[in-house]
């Protein structure tokens, strides 16, 4: 069987690495942006190929499709999706795991996902107000208290301020930082032509994030185990939002800090965000997809946003675990059949990911490319871990050069949480930067510290959200505002967004 992976970073290079110990033996071929040696490496071990191409470009997917032939098509990332790759490959009739164009949306407008969820008052919801215009976005902060500012476009995974304004004394200033951060995502949406609201102001929320990843066909939705990513750069969960530093999964199903009544409640509201979608953008969604989701006071499962596709890295925990046939199961999805299938899991282990990137990510890219990077591989295969090539280069010379983004994973397992951490920083010590130019990870992912810390926060936000379940007053909060009172949300200015 021949499959075809359709993009260049660490997800895809997990995914080759689930799909390549299938039973079929197939051979995997991946069409990517740069050649990252990782996939390459699973291409030709497999006896299958790798072509550089621009994966965004429909038209250029379609000419390595056509050359390779593939009964499988699988794509990785989002902006393949956003441009209409899964489209055009469906078009031509190849069979593919990924969501179309329409599907995608989803994840695309953070204003589209928001407004379906008022739409079809699927729980789980946040207030918003979306902007079009610099003028109203501003003049809406000014009151807006304690808020989200986001890019109403999915932009990589960075972009979003979270801007706490619950001390008076700050707030002046903070109003300051906030209308100026306005402006930058207004300046920096241009760039996009493909959205019509720039800004998306909205709730803030505390608690505990967790990712519930599913693949469907459209009909039947098979729900992966929950992951925990860590979006911030650096520990303690500080730092400017990023991609994803890392991420822990295990025991089985559920992390410590998640009940499976919280679990249950993430997947009924992942099965209604679907059939309202496909409802709405009258379109068959076949894929990946994912709640990032937070275990809040407000609502208990709360969604932050939407992926159309496995979360990056949140899909590299399963390398260690799954034991089904994961490209069977990707092929029944692609063609309706998923009905019935299951997943089978080793439940005995706990897994943790940790990217390391150079410094400079994610706010200067540029500071953050270019250097040249050193892999033991063996050192990191003798403390029982994997290593997975992100946002990293193979070029002709035969070095491999940072991107600008998380350049590697590595993926340790362990019978519980010590074990597995104490590989994991073990491992990563095996990644050497050959320039002098500063690697960093985040130490603390995985640790005893972090996981009691989560263990404890979950359950103050359990203690509320149930007493508010009690009370049927499950999505309702108060707001304070700076010398105007306390209000309930939609009294501030937040509106249902009726526009889809
Ligand atoms: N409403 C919110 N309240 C509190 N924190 C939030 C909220 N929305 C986002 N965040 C924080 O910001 C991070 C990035 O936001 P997200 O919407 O996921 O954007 P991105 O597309 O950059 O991943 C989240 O992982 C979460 O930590
Ligand atoms: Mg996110």
């Amino acid at each position: 069987m021949k499959v075809l992976i359709i993009g260049s970073g660490g997800r895809e290079h997990a995914l080759a690495k689930l799909i390549r110990r299938s039973p079929r033996s197939p051979k995997i071929f991946v069409a990517m942006d740069y050649l990252n040696p990782g996939l390459a490496r699973e291409a030709e071990e497999t006896g299958g190929g790798w072509y550089i191409a621009k994966t965004t470009d429909p038209q250029a997917v379609v000419k390595v499709a056509e050359a390779v032939s593939p009964d499988l098509i699988v794509i990785g990332p989002e902006e393949p999706q956003f441009h209409g790759v899964s489209d055009a490959l469906r078009e031509k009739g190849f069979s593919v795991f990924g969501a179309s164009q329409g599907c995608a949306e989803i994840e695309k407008s953070k204003v589209f996902a928001r407004s379906l969820m008022w739409k079809y008052e699927i729980d789980g919801r946040l207030y918003f107000a979306a902007f079009k215009d610099v003028e109203s976005a501003k003049k809406f902060i000014e009151y807006a208290g304690d808020v989200v500012i986001k890019p109403a476009r999915q932009a990589g995974g960075k972009g979003v301020k979270v801007i706490r304004d619950t001390e008076a004394y700050l707030t002046n200033d903070r109003l300051e930082v906030k209308s100026n951060y306005v402006e930058k995502i207004f300046e920096e949406m241009k760039h996009y032509s493909d959205i019509d609201y720039k800004v998306l102001v909205e709730q803030r929320v505390e608690g505990v994030e967790y990712t519930a990843m599913v693949i469907t066909d459209g009909d039947t939705i098979l729900p992966l185990p929950l992951v925990q990513d860590h979006p911030h750069a650096f520990e303690f969960d500080i730092g400017p939002e990023t991609g994803g530093m890392g991420s822990i999964q295990g025991p089985g199903w559920l992390p410590p800090f998640i009940t499976s009544d919280e679990f249950n409640k993430t997947i009924k509201i992942v099965e209604r965000v679907l059939e309202a979608l496909q409802l709405e953008v009258r379109d068959r969604y076949i894929g990946a997809f994912a709640g990032q989701m937070m275990l809040t006071g407000v609502w208990g499962s709360t969604v932050i946003e939407f992926y159309s596709r496995f979360g990056d890295p949140e899909i590299s925990n399963l390398v260690p675990i799954v034991e089904s046939d994961f490209l069977e199961l990707l092929d029944r999805a692609a063609s309706r059949r998923l009905a019935g299938a299951k997943l089978e899991i080793d439940e005995s282990v706990v897994t943790i990911v940790k990217a390391i990137a150079p410094v400079g990510y994610p706010e200067n890219k540029d500071l953050a490319s270019g250097h040249p990077i050193a892999v033991n591989e063996v050192g990191i295969r003798e403390v029982d871990c994997e290593v997975l090539y992100a946002s990293i280069e193979l070029r002709a010379d035969g070095v491999m050069y940072t991107r600008g983004s998380r350049a590697v994973e590595i993926v340790c397992k362990g019978r519980d949480y010590e074990e597995a951490y104490r590989r994991s920083e073990l491992a990563i010590q095996h990644i050497k930067s050959l320039d002098g130019h500063p690697l960093f990870y985040r130490r603390d992912i995985g640790s005893q510290e972090l996981l009691a810390e989560r263990i404890r926060l979950a359950n103050k936000v359990r203690n509320v959200y149930l007493a508010k379940a009690r009370k049927g007053l499950l999505g309702k909060s108060l707001v304070w505002l700076p010398d105007r009172g306390i209000f309930e949300n939609p009294l501030i200015g937040f509106r249902e967004m009726r526009n889809v």
